[in-house]
């Protein structure tokens, strides 16, 4: 068979227990599907990397069932028609997805999300559909402004300030406030500070991560973006002001733990400071992405807020990009672009 009548696809073969093991993994070579009735097959052109990868290939408690044993690896990604039998997914039409990480997807029926076509006309370039303009972009707008709703003057800590965090941050900016990051290397805190407007820029690998934390908010944390949990997420808490909003959004430091991670040890500052915590699963907004697609939009359109990508190349690197992003190495969104 030529490359092009074969499908490479990544299959889960067994549930990681601790930390994404990549042998969890399997690339399998499979003859290319026919769609079928009103099916279209989708030549899947970016995969998005998320630490949700992780938490779908565990048992553990979630918003969505885990992957299948054997099943193809959960996965969203934009891809072109090649091939159709469904009016609404003409060839050469671009679609939006959970196609899985595989080099084709067959879209229309059987689907546990409906893909859904893009415009003919983007108001990005395709990887900002992943990247601020798609759940990533989405988890930050609906976060921080339908929960954290941020002030003029207020401090807002954003934790993994990286995919979600970078775009939460700015939208906080936006709104006036002032805005402290956590990441994990002295590179990705200058991005924040010189690249995206941050006031201040923690690495979280320096020994004295908390000093500067709380040298960097003199007057206390108003909201705490919340991605990562543990000690993190503790140390955010200590200095949470009164009234303060926890948006928690992820708590990537324990998704090797299949959801048994323990709370943190000072929850009880939550009910002293009359603080209120809400989280939020990004699904749940999706009548309203229009919307916030256009806000996106419009700030990035006018410079107010820049979507930055770490565009790793080829299928079969997915699965040690995966491995990367639990040790930090994306800088921004993490996407695969397949071949
Ligand atoms: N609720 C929702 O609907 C929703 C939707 C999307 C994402 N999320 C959550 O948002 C968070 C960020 O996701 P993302 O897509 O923006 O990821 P991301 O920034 O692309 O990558 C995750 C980053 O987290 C940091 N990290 C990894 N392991 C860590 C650990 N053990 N302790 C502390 N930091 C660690 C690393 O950056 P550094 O090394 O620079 O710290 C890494 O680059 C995750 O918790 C994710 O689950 C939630």
């Amino acid at each position: 068979m030529s490359p092009e009548q074969i499908n490479r696809r990544f299959l889960l073969r067994r549930r990681p227990s601790g930390d994404f093991d990549p042998s969890v993994l399997e690339l399998v070579r499979e003859p290319l599907p026919s769609p079928g009735p009103d099916q279209a097959l989708v030549r899947v052109k970016y995969l998005s990397l998320d630490p949700s990868n992780r938490i779908w290939m565990g048992e553990g408690e979630s918003y969505i069932p885990p992957v299948p044993l054997d099943g193809v690896m959960r996965g969203a990604g934009i891809g072109q028609v090649v091939a159709s039998n469904n009016r609404k997914f003409p060839v050469g039409s671009k679609v939006i997805g959970l196609l899985g990480w595989q080099d084709y997807a067959l879209i229309g029926t059987g689907e546990e999300f409906p893909s859904q076509r893009l415009p003919a006309l983007l108001p990005v370039p395709l990887p900002s559909l992943l990247g601020a303009m798609g759940f990533t972009g989405m988890t930050a707008y609906f976060g921080m402004l339908d929960i954290g709703r941020p002030r003029r003057g207020e401090t807002v800590v954003v934790s993994a300030a990286g995919a979600v965090g970078s775009i939460a941050g700015q939208i906080a900016k936006i709104r006036g406030a002032r805005v402290v990051g956590i990441a994990g290397s002295r590179e990705k805190c200058e991005w924040l500070l010189r690249e995206l407007g941050f006031d201040a820029a923690v690495n979280r690998r320096d020994p004295d991560w908390r000093a500067q934390l709380a040298s960097a908010c003199p007057n206390g944390v108003d909201v705490d973006f919340e991605n990562v949990g543990g000690e993190i997420m503790e140390a955010v808490f200590e200095l949470l002001n009164h009234h303060a909003r926890v948006v928690l959004c992820g708590m990537i430091a324990g998704y090797g733990e299949d959801g048994t991670a323990r709370g943190p040890r000072n929850f009880s500052i939550l009910l002293m400071r009359r603080i209120r915590l809400q989280s939020l699963i990004v699904l749940d907004y999706q009548r309203r992405f229009t919307l916030a697609g256009m806000h996106l939009a419009w700030w990035m359109r006018r410079g107010k807020l820049k979507d930055q990508q770490t565009v790793v190349q080829g299928l079969e690197r997915a699965p040690a990009a995966l491995v990367g992003m639990f040790k930090g190495e994306n800088t921004g969104k993490l996407l695969v672009e397949l071949g």
